[in-house]
């Protein structure tokens, strides 16, 4: 019998009893509200003292509103004396604010690991940040998973990699495929990205060979599809035979599903982070739960032991 509890806020209920399904345990209670002027109230419905506690959120739409339904429950936690909260926050969409681009903005990123830890967490366990320098602005401990041997497994039993390559939608990713096509033993390429707008981007050269080639596009998150779209042109241009993408999150958002169905990407897959809608549920779109992993590192956590191990 493991000795912690979880609860979830509202983004993704489904991912939350999944993991509580691997580890054999009940999803703990909770009262969410909000009250007529908005502000959202959490009432803990079980005793915690003592107890080792993780939190459920993704910080998906409506982002702001869940971001702030989980300070507000761990705020609740840390008052009814939980010895340890977790914030498990399988996709952490402020990570994309990771540099100061431009002048006078905010890395929101930043921001955003201040008021979690302020909020009352002790550590945070999340998945495919968009970069790894966000593990770096918590001031307590991070566990970063990857889905890549989910995604890579599957990709290994479904497609032939003898004629396969691992494109990179820009520079900044070129890390992240580089550990992919590791696990897979396979090329890579990169394509060169300027973001024009919050749904528009540019792509100019392709760095690697692609030129007949099946190419597997793997990037951290779907957003709008612009990016998958613009990838999806430019390999044609460059003679690629075939192509499907991996991606971690599925944020689908904005025009995202209609730039899909009119991408010549035959096959998108992506994870379980976010919940996606009955309606976004295409038949081009392939989910795997990364359940099982989040549940194996929450008890690797509670019981002390390594998760770097996971991934060895
Ligand atoms: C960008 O650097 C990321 O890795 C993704 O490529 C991006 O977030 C996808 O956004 P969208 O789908 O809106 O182009």
């Amino acid at each position: 019998m493991l000795n912690l509890k979880i609860f979830a806020g509202s983004s993704n209920i489904d991912l939350a009893e999944n993991i509580c399904a691997h580890l054999n345990i009940k999803l703990s209670k909770l009262n969410i509200n909000t009250f007529s002027n908005g502000n959202i109230s959490v009432e803990i419905l079980e005793n915690v003292r003592e107890k080792d506690v993780f939190f459920i959120q993704s910080f998906s739409e409506p982002v702001n509103r869940n971001i702030v339904e989980l300070f507000v429950a761990m705020d609740a936690l840390r008052s009814a004396s939980a010895k340890r909260i977790t914030a498990v926050i399988p996709y952490f969409s402020y990570s994309r604010s990771d540099k100061k681009d431009a002048p006078r903005i905010s890395i929101a990123g930043r921001l955003m690991a201040d008021l979690i830890k302020e909020a009352g967490a002790n550590r945070v366990l999340t998945m495919d940040l968009h970069s790894d320098s966000v593990h770096g602005f918590f001031s307590m401990p991070v566990d970063h998973l990857t889905a890549i041997p989910i995604i890579g497994e599957h990709v290994r039993k479904n497609m032939d990699l003898s004629s396969a390559v691992a494109v990179a939608t820009d520079a900044g990713g070129a890390k992240r495929v580089g550990r992919f096509v590791n696990f897979l033993n396979i090329p890579m390429a990169i394509i060169d990205k300027r973001r024009i707008n919050d749904v528009k981007v540019e792509q100019g050269l392709v760095v690697g060979e692609v030129k007949g080639l099946d190419a597997i596009i793997f990037d951290d998150e779907i957003s709008t599809g612009g990016t998958l779209l613009a990838t999806a042109k430019t390999l044609r241009d460059a003679g690629v035979r075939k192509m499907i993408a991996a991606v971690t999150h599925p944020v689908l958002c904005g025009a995202a599903l209609h730039n899909i169905k009119r991408s010549e990407i035959a096959q998108v897959i992506v994870t379980n982070t976010v919940s996606i809608h009955e309606e976004n549920r295409i038949k081009r779109l392939k989910v795997l739960s990364v359940a099982p992993l989040f549940a194996e590192a929450v008890k690797r956590i509670n019981s002390g032991e390594s998760i770097g191990a996971l991934f060895r």
